[in-house]
């Protein structure tokens, strides 16, 4: 199959100043990670907040240049000062977000956002345009009517089915979804799901999935990875993650997750000491390591690199003993 994203050690670093005359310090929001993407198929990148989710989906959709690392679309390495390059590809990376209002403009008819994309990137008529948001609210759910609304005549899910819609209406190759079923309630979300599920086999659109949450990824991944501190710790095909993970730190995120069949209470629960380190001054050896209930001495010393275990890659010297 093809692979039409690929990331090579990709890293983003912040330099943020600590107040008047301190030297100033460096975030480092995305540290090394490495993954591929093949047609059709959706990678889930889970942690909790502040792990650097959101700073690898500016990356992927070419928002911003990373500090290191490569980016391949469609297996050509992307040029960040190559304009016309960046454009062309933009096209076929779209982006969902968590608060589809943010990106709806409140003072334009839902029918004119959603031709925007059509009239800057192709040469269809005015009449061809319109058959073509027809089609895609349709697709989406919504009815001819809404053409003519605004924004705020929408519920949140409707809006992110506008959103969807928009974002899916050039075919893209990729798109990312930053938690795009965060802020919707929870029997709305699963409505959501499933239209990222249709809409995939529909197009066969690639997707990054981002959440924070263990439950809605188990929906629509076929491959998981798990990011702490900006790390990758876990990078596995979903049903072996959900079966048996491996890195204590998934096996905490599951625990802590309630189960979608509830009947079925699969990990005891085990509790994450302690917040999240500063991504300033992450700790030595395993960035988990002083939360981690498995820690031993070389996991303060020793960094773990991810490594092939029972055929997926953790970053944990300990693995072996969770098989
Ligand atoms: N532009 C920025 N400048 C400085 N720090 C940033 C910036 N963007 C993100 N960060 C920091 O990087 C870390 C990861 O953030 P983010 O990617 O938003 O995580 P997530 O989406 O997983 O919650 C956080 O500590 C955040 O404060
Ligand atoms: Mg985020």
């Amino acid at each position: 199959m093809a692979k039409v994203l690929s990331v090579r050690d990709l890293a983003r670093h912040y330099d943020v100043s600590r107040g008047f005359l301190k030297p100033k310090a460096t975030v480092k929001a995305l540290n090394g990670i490495t993954f591929e993407l093949e047609e059709g198929k959706t990678l889930a990148i889970v942690g909790e907040s502040g792990s650097g989710k959101s700073t690898l989906a500016r990356q992927l959709t070419l928002i911003e240049e990373p500090s290191a690392g490569k980016v391949f679309l469609g297996g050509v390495e992307v040029n960040h000062k190559d304009k016309a390059q960046i454009k062309s590809l933009r096209s076929k990376v779209q982006m969902v977000f968590q608060n589809p209002y943010g990106s709806l403009n409140p003072r334009r008819k839902i029918g004119d956002q959603l031709s925007e994309p059509l009239v800057i990137n192709t040469k269809l008529s005015a009449a061809e345009r319109k058959q073509k948001v027809d089609e895609m609210m349709k697709i989406v759910g919504l009815r001819p009517e809404h053409y003519y609304r605004y924004p705020h005549m929408f519920s949140g899910g409707q809006r992110q089915r506008i959103a969807i819609a928009r974002a899916m209406i050039l075919n893209p190759e990729i798109v990312i979804a930053d938690e795009p079923t965060s802020a919707l309630d929870v029997s709305i979300q699963a409505q959501v799901l499933n239209l990222f599920m249709d809409l995939q086999d529909k197009l066969k659109t690639a997707y990054v999935f981002i959440s924070h949450n263990l439950a809605v990824v188990e929906h629509v991944a076929d491959d998981v990875l798990v990011m702490y501190l900006g790390k990758a710790v876990e990078l596995s095909e979903k049903s072996k993650l959900y079966e048996k993970p491996l890195h204590p730190y998934t096996q905490a995120l599951l625990s802590a997750t309630p189960s979608i069949r509830p009947e079925e209470k699969r990990f005891k629960t085990i509790k994450i000491k302690g917040e999240l380190p500063s991504p300033i001054n992450p700790p030595p050896g395993c960035s988990f390591h002083k939360r981690c209930p498995h820690a031993v001495e070389r996991c303060s010393k020793e960094e773990p690199l991810l490594r092939e275990v029972d055929g997926r890659q953790v970053a944990c010297h300990l693995a072996e003993q969770f098989v």
